[in-house]
C-alpha cells in the first residue's frame, strides 16, 4: 500500500487513458442523490425495467439441479450455438453453422473480441456517429483510430453512403454501427443497408460489425442485416444478445454469428481472458430461445406505447429538436436551444451542463449526448414506466423554463 502511494504512475497508460462510461458516471450521481433521500427518476439506464420471464428462470434453476455448474466450451455448450444458428435462419434468413457462432460474456465482450481480432494497430474504425458509449473506448483499447462519421437528425442521425465513402482511406480496416441504435433509436432498412454495403463491396478490407442488440424492439418494418446481403456476408460480424429482448442485462449472455476464421479467433481470444460464460446463464439464454419471440414481442408493445407518449411530452418543451425513434427505447433530443442560458447564475455551456442543471433541479437523471459522439444532444432511455416518465418530462418542462 505505501508502495503504491508513493510510485504515482502505477497504472499502464492503457487504463490511464481509458475513459469511465458515463451512463454509469450519471447513474453513480443519481444513487448519491437517492441515498440522501431525494426522489430522484432515472432514465439514464439502457436497461429494460421488465423481469426476465419466468420460464426462462425457471430454466436456469433447473440447470443447478441438474448440475451445470462446470467450465462450459469457450464458444458455448453446442446446443445453444445450434439454437442461435436456428434463431438466425427463423429470424433473419441467415444460414449459420455453430462453428461461426461464439457466445460470450455479453454483448459488449462480442464487440471486444471482434475489434481485438480484427484491428492492429493505427488501422482506422469508422464509427457511425451519434454511436454506443464503448465503440470509441474498445477500438482505442486495440490501439485503433477511431474515425466519427456523423449521421445528421434531419436524415434520422443515419450515415448516408456517401459520407461512409468520403471517410474512407487505405487504412480503413473495420465499421461499426447500432441498428436498431443506442442512442437514437434509429433503424436502418433494407434498402440503406444495401447501398452503404454496395460502397464497402469496392474495399475489400473492410469489415463490419453490425449491433443488432436491439433487433426485437423494433416498432416499423422488418429488421435487416448487412449480414444479408451475400457478397459482403463474409466481412460482416453480426452481434446480437439477450440482454434487451429478453431482459436479461445481469445474465450476461451475447453472441456473434461471423466467418468461421473469425469466430475461431474470438474464441481464442475469449479462451485467454473470460473462457466460456456462465454455464447456467446459458442453459436460460437456449431456453429463452425455444419459447421463440413472444416474451419479446409483449414487451416491444410497452417499448411503443412509452415512445409515443414520451414524444407527445416532448413535443411540448420548447427547444426540444426530436426524431422519431423507430427501435430500441431512447430519444436523443438535440438540446443547444438552451446552450447560453443560464439559472441563479450558472451558465448552461454544453449538453453536460444541462444533465447536472436537469439533475438536481429536477431530479432527472439522463446522460449527455458527449458520451455518444453527439455533444447537442441529451440521452434518454425510457425503459421505466409511464407514470413515471409523465412525472419525469412534467419536472423537466418547470426546469426548463426557469433557463433564460
Ligand atoms: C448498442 C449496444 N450494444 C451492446 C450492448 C451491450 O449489451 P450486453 O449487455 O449484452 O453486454 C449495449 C448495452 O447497453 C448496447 O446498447
Amino acid at each position: 500500500m505505501q508502495h503504491i502511494d508513493k510510485v504515482s504512475n502505477i497504472l499502464s497508460d492503457r487504463i490511464t487513458a481509458l475513459a469511465e462510461p458515463q451512463t454509469i458516471a450519471m447513474a453513480k450521481k443519481a444513487r448519491e442523490l437517492a441515498a440522501q433521500g431525494h426522489d430522484v427518476i432515472s432514465l439514464s439506464f439502457g436497461e429494460p425495467d421488465f423481469q426476465t420471464p419466468q420460464y426462462i428462470k425457471d430454466a436456469a434453476k433447473k440447470a443447478i439441479d441438474d448440475g451445470f455448474t462446470f467450465y462450459t466450451p469457450v464458444p458455448g455448450y453446442p446446443e445453444l450455438r445450434q439454437a442461435i444458428a436456428d434463431k438466425f435462419k427463423r429470424d433473419n434468413n441467415l444460414d449459420y453453422k455453430p462453428e461461426n457462432i461464439v457466445v460470450s460474456t455479453g454483448a459488449k465482450q462480442s464487440i471486444a473480441n471482434a475489434v481485438m481480432c480484427l484491428v492492429n494497430p493505427g488501422d482506422e474504425v469508422i464509427i457511425f456517429s451519434p454511436y454506443w458509449v464503448s465503440y470509441e473506448e474498445i477500438v482505442k483499447l486495440a490501439e485503433g483510430t477511431p474515425v466519427q462519421v456523423m449521421g445528421k437528425l434531419e436524415n434520422d442521425f443515419k450515415v448516408t453512403p456517401a459520407q461512409l465513402e468520403a471517410a474512407i482511406t487505405s487504412n480503413t480496416k473495420l465499421i461499426m454501427y447500432s441498428s436498431p441504435c443506442n442512442p437514437t433509436g434509429s433503424v436502418f432498412t433494407e434498402e440503406e443497408l444495401l447501398a452503404l454495403a454496395k460502397v464497402l463491396e469496392k474495399y475489400p478490407q473492410i469489415h463490419v460489425i453490425a449491433d443488432e442488440i436491439y433487433e426485437y424492439i423494433n416498432f416499423e418494418g422488418q429488421h435487416a442485416s448487412m449480414a444479408g446481403f451475400d457478397f459482403i456476408k463474409d466481412r460482416v460480424v453480426t452481434v446480437n444478445g439477450f440482454s434487451k429482448g429478453y431482459a436479461m442485462t445481469g445474465w450476461r449472455v451475447g453472441y456473434i454469428a461471423a466467418h468461421k476464421t473469425i469466430a475461431a479467433a474470438c474464441e481464442k481470444m475469449q479462451s485467454q481472458i473470460t473462457s466460456g460464460t456462465c454455464s447456467i446463464a446459458q442453459k436460460a439464454a437456449y431456453a429463452a430461445l425455444q419459447g421463440g419471440k413472444e416474451a419479446a414481442l409483449e414487451m416491444r408493445e410497452a417499448y411503443l406505447r412509452r415512445r409515443n407518449l414520451v414524444l407527445e411530452l416532448m413535443n411540448d418543451i420548447p427547444g426540444f429538436k426530436t426524431n422519431v425513434p423507430e427501435g430500441a427505447f431512447y430519444i436523443f433530443p438535440d438540446v443547444s436551444h438552451y446552450f447560453g442560458m443560464s439559472y441563479e447564475g450558472n451558465t448552461i455551456q454544453n449538453a453536460l451542463d444541462l444533465c447536472m442543471f436537469l439533475l438536481t433541479d429536477a431530479l432527472v437523471a439522463v446522460v449527455s449526448g458527449e458520451a455518444f459522439g453527439a455533444p447537442n444532444c441529451v440521452r434518454f432511455s425510457y425503459a421505466t414506466s409511464d407514470e413515471k416518465l409523465t412525472e419525469a418530462l412534467r419536472r423537466i418542462k418547470l426546469s426548463l423554463a426557469k433557463l433564460q
